[in-house]
């Protein structure tokens, strides 16, 4: 366990960077004096900053790969492929994360990266998972095939301004007092602010005994979709919503539903959907043995995501 321990000596690898979890977790790290470098896409900056380095790569090639994981102690995988704006071309996704995947757990292996800490979805394997949830556990594997101990945390919607379960949310619950939605509006689900999950990544680095091992994180409430819209609609000091339930929506419909009322990508949209069917709770807690912290509830969590903007509803990367 000793030498998975990390020190202010070593350096973090932050992968997704530039999106919604990556990119308040590298905030977090910078603030913690925690010695860090982004693997990003697009143009990288020039740091003269010794604790934040950039490098620039693609997991999908696997070009900047050998560059990015030199020297790395702990490394953060906080990517997916989802995204797009064609309805019909959303299951190319699985494929895409497989080959990063792939291709990240040969480079961390050659480079003798010690730790690989991995934030995927809630979902129980043996229920009949949606393609999304299926293929998230699917790189939780991958990523523990290689000689890093991985640790896999599970988290369900994730409440914060960007996120895109969490935009869904928001859009669907400002602009539609009245709603028509399908059965998996009874679905359970237990969500989480960003905020914490935050601080359980930084945690899982900071505690060893989490290397090797797979978490359910999530808020100290557990709702239906329909209790949850209600209560974000109590949060934001909007009327009760109108739910009215029909078994006929296929995910497909509801997809193009939530393409025209909200800014979220079909693409993003369509198997974030698919999965509104299963359950997505804890069902282990052995985290908090681990790392402790003061869970936020989830009207906090909703008034904190707004306080993170100026203008309201309406701006996202999107
Ligand atoms: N958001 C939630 O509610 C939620 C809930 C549970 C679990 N999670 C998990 O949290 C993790 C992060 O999700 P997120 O919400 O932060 O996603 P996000 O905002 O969409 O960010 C995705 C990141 O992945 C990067 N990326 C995608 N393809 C890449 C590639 N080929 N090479 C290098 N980088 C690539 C993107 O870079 P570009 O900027 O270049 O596109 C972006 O930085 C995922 O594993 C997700 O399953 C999220």
């Amino acid at each position: 366990m000793k030498t998975l321990e990390f020190t202010k000596q070593d350096r973090v690898l932050v992968t997704g960077a530039t999106g919604f979890i990556g990119s308040r977790l590298a905030a977090a790290l910078k603030s913690e004096g925690v010695k860090q470098r982004l693997f990003i896409r697009g143009e990288s900056a020039d740091s003269k900053d010794p604790y934040m380095q950039y490098s620039k790569g693609d997991l999908l090639t696997g070009s900047g790969l050998d560059d990015a994981l030199e020297g790395i102690h702990t490394a953060f995988y906080l990517v997916h492929s989802m995204g797009g704006k064609n309805l019909f071309k959303n299951t190319e996704y699985a494929d895409k994360d497989r080959n990063a995947a792939d291709n990240f757990v040969k480079a961390a292996d050659k480079a003798g990266v010690k730790r690989i800490i991995y934030l995927g979805g809630l979902g129980e394997a043996r229920d009949e998972l949606s393609e999304h949830l299926k293929s998230r556990m699917e790189i939780a594997s991958i990523l523990s095939s290689g000689t890093a101990a991985a640790t896999f945390l599970r988290a369900a919607i994730i409440i914060g301004a960007g996120g895109a379960s969490f935009e869904m949310l928001r859009y669907l619950v400002e602009r539609l007092p009245v709603m028509v939605c399908p059965r998996w509006i009874n679905t359970r689900i237990q969500p989480i602010a960003v905020n914490d999950v935050i601080a359980y990544l930084y945690g899982c680095l900071n505690n060893p005994e989490t290397a090797g091992k797979a978490f359910d994180i999530g808020g100290p409430e557990i709702f239906t979709y329909k209790e949850m819209m209600q209560k974000y609609a109590e949060a934001r000091g909007l009327r009760k919503r109108i739910v009215i339930t029909v078994p006929f929506l296929t995910p497909h419909l509801s997809a193009y539903w939530v393409d025209m009322v909200t800014p979220v990508p079909s693409g993003l949209a369509h198997p974030l959907i698919e999965g509104l069917r299963n359950e997505v709770v804890c069902k282990d807690d052995s985290i908090d043995q681990l790392v402790k912290i003061n869970k936020t509830r989830f009207a906090d969590a909703v008034k904190l995501a707004f306080s993170e903007e100026k203008s309201g509803p309406g701006v996202t990367g999107w």
